[in-house]
Parts: C-alpha cells; structure tokens; sequence
C-alpha cells in the first residue's frame, strides 16, 4: 500500500446501514475507495446495499447486528479488525424514534430509545476503544440529531437520548489521546424511515408538519465524509446540518 492510499482507504464501519442516513453513508464512502463494514438487523436490506456497492466497484462486508447488545457490537468490531487488521472509523448511526408526549406512557418506546440511541452508542465505543488505542489511531463518529441541541413536545425522551449521546461524545473527545478523533453529525429533518416508527397519533400528527422539509440522506452522507477525510491533525468536532427552512 502506497502512502497517499493509507491516507484515502479506510476501514469504515457503520450501524444501522440498512436504510436512511446509514445507507447513504456507506454508498457515498464506499464510492470514495473506503471499505464499509455495514450492520443492523435487517440482514436482507445489508446484502442489497453490499450488492449495489460490489455491483459499482466498491467493497463491502456485512454482519447483522443489534446494537442494544453489547457483545454484539464487540464482536461486530473484533470480526472487522480481524479480517481487515484494522478499524479507521466508526459511525455510530443506528437509532430510533418512536415519539410521543410523556403523558402517553408509552414506557417500552421509551426504553427503546435508551437501548439503542445511548446505550448502542456506549456499545459501539467500547467495542472500537481497544482496537483504537491498540493501532494508536481511530475516529468515533456519533450520528446525534438536532435534537441534542433543543427539546420539543412529544420528542422528550428522544431528544434527552441525543442530548446524552452529544454529551457522551464530547466527553469522549476530551479524555482521548488526540491520535483519536471524535465527530457529532447533528441532523435536521432528513428523508428517511426514521419517523415510521411513531405510532402514537398525536405525535405523528404534529411530526406530519414538522418534517415537510427535509435534506435527503446525502446531505449527511457529505458532511461525515469531510470529516473523516480531513488530514490526521484536524478534528471536526460538530457538524449540524438541517434544512434551510428548518428553525
Ligand atoms: N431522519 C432524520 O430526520 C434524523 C434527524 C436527526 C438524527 N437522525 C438520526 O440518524 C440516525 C439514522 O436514522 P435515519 O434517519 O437514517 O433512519 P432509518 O432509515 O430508520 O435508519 C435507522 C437505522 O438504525 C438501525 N437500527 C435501529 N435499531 C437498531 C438496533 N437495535 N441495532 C442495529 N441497528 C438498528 C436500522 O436498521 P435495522 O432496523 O435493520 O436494525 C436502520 O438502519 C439515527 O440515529 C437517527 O436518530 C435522523
């Protein structure tokens, strides 16, 4: 391997792959020459996208992966340093977002959101730390939400899971050795699957308006790429990125 190609070729991984910003990352980064190591649980939708980038040149792996177990994701992560002998990145992405006002006590939505948007973000640093410390080098990207920088009715819960992983992040940035770097991507409305999920009619209704405007998945796609392509010295710490429209 020449040396511009250790620079340009890194071994990417990404949660929640199967749809949605996950996707649009791993088409867009693959595109670039990177290896992307996709999971999530839906395996079938994995095999298409692994397809589709294979079909362009690329190069893909896939692993189903829930992130709400944490020896999944270390096995995740060990399975990809193994067969790659070495992780560059990881985009801690997977997440979801059944809204509704606390008053619903939709309790179970509520714990599915601490499972996956904080507890799969602990997840995926303790699966990539070891192997980031080992090589002396890594980069956590965490997919927050704008909903880290401010609360809406019925998004409570949701929005207290990005303030936390926000916070989770930053905190990671200040205790690492800074051969480590450390990126939020805070999305605005995006197109996406995301909001399916929403079953409780109030907050679907409110959530129709809210989320007339949105950027297309690529928007987000573009922003991680520049901030894993910057050179080794240079961390782009924060990066929110929402519809114009969007207040
Ligand atoms: N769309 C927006 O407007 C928006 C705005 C701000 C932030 N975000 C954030 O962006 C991230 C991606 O969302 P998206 O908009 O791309 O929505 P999406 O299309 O619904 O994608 C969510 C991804 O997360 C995966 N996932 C969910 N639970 C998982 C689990 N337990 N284990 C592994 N994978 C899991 C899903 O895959 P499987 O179901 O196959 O497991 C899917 O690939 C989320 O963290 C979301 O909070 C989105």
């Amino acid at each position: 391997m020449t040396t511009s190609q250790a620079v340009l070729t890194k071994v990417v991984l990404i949660t929640g792959a199967s749809s949605g910003i996950g996707r649009a990352t791993a088409l867009r980064l693959a595109r670039e020459g990177h290896q992307v190591v996709l999971g999530a649980r839906r395996e079938d939708r994995l095999a298409m996208i692994a397809q589709e980038i294979e079909a362009a040149g690329g190069k893909a792996g896939v692993r189903r992966l829930d992130v709400t177990d944490r020896e999944d994701v270390a096995a995740f992560a060990d399975a990809a340093a193994e067969r790659h002998g070495r992780i560059d990145v990881i985009v801690n992405n997977a997440g979801v977002m059944p809204l509704s006002r606390l008053d619903a006590l939709l309790t179970d939505q509520w714990d599915q959101m601490i499972g996956a948007n904080v507890r799969g973000l602990l997840h995926g640093i303790a699966a990539a730390l070891p192997h980031f410390q080992r090589q002396g080098g890594g980069h956590f990207v965490t997919v927050a939400s704008i909903g880290a920088h401010q609360v809406v009715p019925t998004g409570v819960v949701y929005c207290a899971t990005k303030y936390a992983a926000w916070a989770i992040t930053e905190g990671l940035r200040q205790e690492l050795d800074p051969s480590i770097r450390v990126t939020t991507v805070s999305p605005g409305v995006v197109e996406s699957d995301l909001a399916d999920s929403i079953n409780d009619t109030l907050a679907r209704e409110a959530m129709r308006a809210y989320r007339a405007d949105a950027v297309p998945p690529d928007s987000i796609a573009d922003a991680i790429s520049y901030a894993i392509g910057q050179p080794p010295g240079v961390d782009v710490n924060e990066l929110v990125i929402r519809p114009a429209r969007q207040r």
